[in-house]
């Protein structure tokens, strides 16, 4: 019997191996049956290699036993690395110089046939891909992924740990964290009636961990969150958290920008400029209507709100302004040949952004201008307009009119839905910056009043300590994010250290006393013993992942994620259990209200 044990991996071998004997172990690819000559692709973590059963030159059982192999068999052969004639070179498989000619092998296992075929050009649902997970992961495309991201993780761990960073695990058995998800909750046997929440980050434990004095503290922390799924968001995910005392923004950069410029030389080659870019909160709102905007293209917000008030009838642009609100445009500089049916979809696109129609103005070649809105144009209007987009023949101009939020949310994604549309973005281009300088609080309509707008220990410049009760929405806090290509990477702050202050942000945000002495008693009581000042950071390695394998979800990057519903389509969780483990919970499942 042959061992399974190999001693070269397929996809490894190369012209410099011919004459040698080697021991291979993998799965079938695919098999061509030319009757006395069979070809075998045998496929392991590297890559294929083709084998080859030569009925001329070896035994009939060898023959017999390569006949009989189908796709996903799982075969151990030893052989001989042989190079092939110039004519049978196959110039799409990185070891297509040579082939294996086979003198020993052994059937380890058969397979039933698949349900995907193991090639990453397949197009299998992707319900059937995340059924079959186990399979889809042989595919080369995942097989690289994942072990990308093991290298990136790696990377991130030898630079902290080079840095002086101590890596420290936290409890997943937790309570309630306000990263301003849903929590996941678990139910205690000992103690009926009470909950764990699985952390929605570490935050809390992270910052007793500097009051503990460690000084600098980082984890690769899982993280629950239950909130509905995108294509950039899963309800359990990676980061890697930071913290660090005695430090500022600059101290925190440092760090970070150090670490991504390691991973992105190690695993793309790609050098990054440091220091990386910053932009103020308020300019990226203004300039791109978004706090993570993607700059690899231009299409600017301009606010045109007095360039162009009182230069028409049109209601739309009055009333907005009239309530307060404002009126900005982008330039789809070229893009004026749209479509009726591009336009109507465009228009349909903004309202999942709250707003309520797309006005717009082309100006075409013949110097006359096409509008949605025709019946409201005068003259000065279209001068304004043309002057303050700097409007040429060919242009489309899109307006936004509503409360400054609407403008920015939907300009914001419309100017990227149409860069997306008309391919306007390089897609080799990667634009790493810091956002800064965020407002502190938020205001939610859902709930009717501000709202911390990272988290609540998150601190504020004391220069601002002027609108804190009069104009919260001016209160800049220090805290800040990481954004690659319009993808928020990574976000943190420095932290209020000191107990009265955390006493009153959480009596701005509307905790009563009594409420916050019940949730984060315990970190009011730590504040006590002398917490250092600290700040710190996580980044999402997920995103990260996403962004640097090119994929399109975090589903490519993650070996078990959670389809679309947050079910698992594979192991079909969640699921029932069994009425005693309920019992011994004392929970009874009430039927669904309807
Ligand atoms: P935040 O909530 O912004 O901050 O999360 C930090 C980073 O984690 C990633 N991320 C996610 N990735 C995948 N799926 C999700 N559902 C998801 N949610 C967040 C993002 C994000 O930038 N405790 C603070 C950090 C701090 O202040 O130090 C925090 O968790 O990349
Ligand atoms: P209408 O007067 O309905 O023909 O609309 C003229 C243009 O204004 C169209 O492009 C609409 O999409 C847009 N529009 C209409 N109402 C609003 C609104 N409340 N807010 C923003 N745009 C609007």
């Amino acid at each position: 019997m042959l061992s399974h044990k190999r001693d070269h991996y397929c996809g490894l071998l190369n012209k410099e191996n011919a004459g040698q004997t080697v021991h291979l172990s993998g799965w079938v690819q695919r098999t061509r049956d030319l009757g006395g000559l069979v070809f075998v692709w045998l496929r392991d973590r590297e890559g294929l290699v083709q084998l080859v059963f030569d009925g001329s030159d070896c035994s009939k059982e060898l023959l017999e036993l390569g006949q009989s192999l189908r796709s996903e068999y799982v075969l151990t052969v030893v052989g001989e690395v042989r190079l092939r004639d110039e004519s049978a070179v196959n110039h799409d498989l990185a070891t297509g110089e040579i082939e294996v000619v086979v003198r020993e092998a052994e059937l380890l296992n058969k397979s039933e046939t698949p349900p995907i075929y193991i090639d990453d050009k397949a197009d299998e649902s992707e319900a059937v891909r995340l059924k079959y997970r186990y399979l889809d992961l042989r595919k080369p495309s995942m097989q690289r992924n994942l072990r990308m991201r093991s290298r990136v993780v790696n990377c991130i761990r030898g630079e902290l740990d080079a840095m002086g960073f101590t890596e420290i695990e936290t409890p997943i058995l937790s309570k309630s964290t306000p990263e301003g998800a849903r929590d996941f909750l678990v139910p205690s046997r000992l103690k009926p009636g009470a909950f764990y929440a699985l952390p929605q980050s570490p935050q809390i434990y992270k910052q007793l961990l500097m009051l503990a004095g460690f000084d600098k503290y980082f984890q690769i922390a899982r993280c629950f969150r239950d909130e509905d799924n995108r294509a950039d968001r899963q309800p359990e995910f990676t980061q890697c958290d930071i913290e660090m005392s005695f430090i500022d923004e600059e101290s925190i950069y440092a760090v970070v920008e150090r670490m991504f410029a390691r991973i992105f030389k190690e695993v793309k080659g790609i050098d990054i400029a440091l220091p990386l870019p910053r932009m103020t909160w308020e300019h990226a709102m203004e300039n791109y209507g978004s706090d993570k905007p993607d700059t690899r293209f231009e299409m600017k917000l301009v606010n045109i709100s007095d360039a162009v008030r009182g230069k028409s009838e049109f209601v739309v642009f009055e009333n907005a302004l009239n309530e307060g609100g404002r009126v900005e445009a982008i330039n789809a500089k070229g893009l004026g040949a749209m479509t009726r049916k591009e336009l109507d979809s465009l228009a349909e696109f903004v309202k999942t952004y709250r707003a309520k129609g797309l006005p717009y103005m082309i100006f075409n070649a013949d110097g006359s201008v096409k509008s949605s809105f025709n019946k409201f144009l005068t003259p000065e209007l279209i001068e304004a307009v043309k002057s303050a987009m700097n409007a040429e023949p060919g242009d489309a101009i899109f307006f936004g009119a509503d409360k400054k939020a609407v403008v920015w949310q939907s300009l914001g994604a419309l100017r990227c839905e149409i860069a997306r549309r008309k391919g306007l973005i390089d897609e080799n281009r990667i634009n790493l910056f810091w956002v800064t300088e965020f407002p502190l609080f938020e205001y939610s309509e859902e709930e009717g009043r501000y709202v911390a707008a990272h988290h609540p220990f998150t601190s504020w410049y004391t220069e601002d300590n002027q609108y804190l009760d009069t104009d919260k929405e001016k209160v800049r806090s220090r805290a800040y994010d990481l954004v690659m290509n319009g993808i928020e990477l990574a976000s943190g702050s420095i932290r209020i250290h000191r107990a009265d202050l955390q006493a009153q942000m959480f009596e701005m945000i509307g905790l009563d006393p009594e409420e916050a002495h019940h949730r984060f008693g315990f970190l009011l009581d730590a504040f006590k013993y002398g917490a250092p000042p600290h700040g710190g950071l996580a980044f999402g390695i997920d995103r990260l992942m996403m962004l640097l394998t090119g994929s399109e979800s975090l589903r490519d990057i993650i070996a078990f994620p959670k389809a679309a519903s947050a079910n698992c389509l594979m192991m079909e969780t969640p699921a029932d259990v069994r009425p005693e483990q309920l019992e011994a919970l004392n929970i009874q499942v009430v039927e669904e209200k309807k």
